[in-house]
Formats: C-alpha cells, sequence, structure tokens
C-alpha cells in the first residue's frame, strides 16, 4: 500500500525541512503546493501570476485552481508508492477533494502529522530562514545555519530569502493558518489519522518521532 502523508502545521512549524528529509529516508517524493507555486511563478506562467497576487499577501491561492495543481503532481508515476504533502490540504475543501483524489487512485491516507509548535517561536524561525536558489535545501542562521554563509552545504547554490518573507507577510499567513487550515487538525482527529508531534525539539528528534510513528502504523497494519 502506498505511504501517503500529510505534514499539517503552521508557517514555519518545519513541515518543509522535515518533508524533505522524510523524502530521503522513505523514498517517496515531497510535494510542496508552495514549491509548486513558487516554480509557477519562476516560469511566469499564468497559474504563477495568479498566485503571486495572493501569495504576496500571504493569503490563500483560491481552492479550485490548488486542487488541480495537485492532482496533476499526483498523478504523475513517480507519486505511485506515495507522497508526502506539505502545505496541502489547507482548508476543508482541499481536505474533502484530497480523499476523492486518493479514493479514486484505490489509496486512502497513512497518517495526518500536525506539528505543533507555539506562535512565538514562528516568526524567529521564518524571519532567519535562507533556502538554496538550486535544490531548495532550507537553512536557519541561528539553528541550522550552512557551514559556509550564503551558501548550500549540499551544492553550495546561493541562498536566498523567500518574498513571503518580511513580518507583516509572516503574521498575515499565520493569521490565516489559524483561521482556514487549523480546522483541518479536528477534521483529521475525527478519522483517526491525526498523529501530534511536538515541533519545537530539534530538528532530528522531531524526524525520529516521525518514523517511529510511521514504523508503529505499519507493524500494526503491515
Ligand atoms: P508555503 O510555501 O506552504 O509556506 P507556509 O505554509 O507558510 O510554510 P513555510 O514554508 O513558511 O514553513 P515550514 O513549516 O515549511 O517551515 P520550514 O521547514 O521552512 O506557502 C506559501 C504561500 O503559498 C501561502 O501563503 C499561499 O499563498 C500559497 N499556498 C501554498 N499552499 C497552498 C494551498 N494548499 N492552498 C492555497 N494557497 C497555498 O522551517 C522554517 C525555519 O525554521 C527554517 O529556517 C528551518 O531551518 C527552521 N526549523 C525547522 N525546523 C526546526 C526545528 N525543529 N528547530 C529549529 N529550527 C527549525
Amino acid at each position: 500500500m502506498p505511504l501517503d502523508l500529510i505534514l499539517l502545521g503552521p508557517p514555519g512549524a518545519g513541515k518543509g525541512t522535515q518533508a524533505k528529509i522524510l523524502s530521503q529516508r522513505l523514498g517517496i517524493p515531497h510535494v510542496a503546493s508552495g514549491d509548486l507555486f513558487r516554480e509557477h511563478l519562476r516560469q511566469r506562467t499564468a497559474l504563477g501570476q495568479l498566485a503571486r497576487q495572493y501569495m504576496e499577501r500571504g493569503e490563500l491561492v483560491p481552492d479550485a485552481v490548488t486542487i488541480q495543481m495537485i492532482r496533476g503532481r499526483l498523478e504523475q508515476e513517480d507519486c505511485r508508492q506515495g507522497v508526502i504533502l506539505d502545505g496541502f490540504p489547507r482548508t476543508p475543501a482541499q481536505a474533502k477533494a484530497l480523499d476523492e483524489l486518493l479514493t479514486g487512485m484505490g489509496r486512502s491516507l497513512t497518517a495526518v502529522f500536525y506539528i505543533q509548535i507555539r506562535d512565538e517561536f514562528l516568526i524567529r524561525r521564518l524571519a532567519g530562514r535562507w533556502t538554496c536558489q538550486v535544490c531548495g535545501a532550507v537553512y536557519h542562521v541561528e539553528f541550522n545555519p550552512p557551514r559556509v554563509p550564503g551558501r548550500c552545504d549540499l551544492d553550495e547554490g546561493p541562498l536566498y530569502q523567500r518574498e513571503d518573507d518580511t513580518e507583516e507577510i509572516q503574521r498575515r499567513r499565520i493569521q490565516v493558518y489559524h483561521e482556514q487550515t487549523a480546522p483541518l487538525v479536528w477534521f483529521y482527529r475525527e478519522r483517526g489519522l491525526l498523529v501530534e508531534i511536538e515541533g519545537e525539539r530539534s530538528v532530528p528528534e522531531v524526524t525520529e518521532a516521525m518514523i517511529r510513528a510511521i514504523q508503529l502504523q505499519r507493524a500494526a497494519d503491515p
């Protein structure tokens, strides 16, 4: 059975950081709706132009286009053995669409990791984030600095700060998370899929908690 995982949590919780590590450890792709939108922005597609209007305000891109984009990605060959979803779903409508999509593929969610972290930690994490322009690796000036300032440890690519990482937009993204995405915690808890992860621990500790939960799940449902 494919391993279909969701990483749920506020901006800065560590979804992207953990998804990249899990993707390598588990051998399944990391599908991040934010990264897909940023790729469209870079390539100046019509979807990218539309998404920009929302992303630069910290608002959510409309459900219909987001769902269509994710559907196209999940139908690709490399997602057949499973996927780690980061940043999707973000609304109840997206969660329902994902259920239908997976059901149509004869699949169902394995688990939803809810990364819990207090709001006061988020801005400090987002303000110090630097991302590799080449491979997308994520660093933090204080918590996870690159060996050479401004250069990626993996490929020496230049590091950049995201356009939506100004403090004003960060605060709006966190507010939008509480208003529109946090209800998904209840949605997945009711379905028995939610695994709560303490997100204020170190990156390796958070990873190990997730790996342990997957092993337990597999042992219970081989
Ligand atoms: P998106 O790209 O998804 O951003 P986000 O949800 O705001 O989340 P972030 O990527 O900011 O945080 P993260 O949890 O991945 O944290 P990270 O691992 O980088 O969305 C951007 C925009 O796209 C949205 O605002 C919206 O407009 C649009 N969009 C995307 N998806 C959409 C959807 N489904 N529907 C509609 N619109 C959508 O970590 C942050 C920092 O903390 C890093 O520096 C990292 O090094 C550090 N760090 C991580 N873990 C730890 C740790 N354990 N200890 C110490 N530091 C840590």
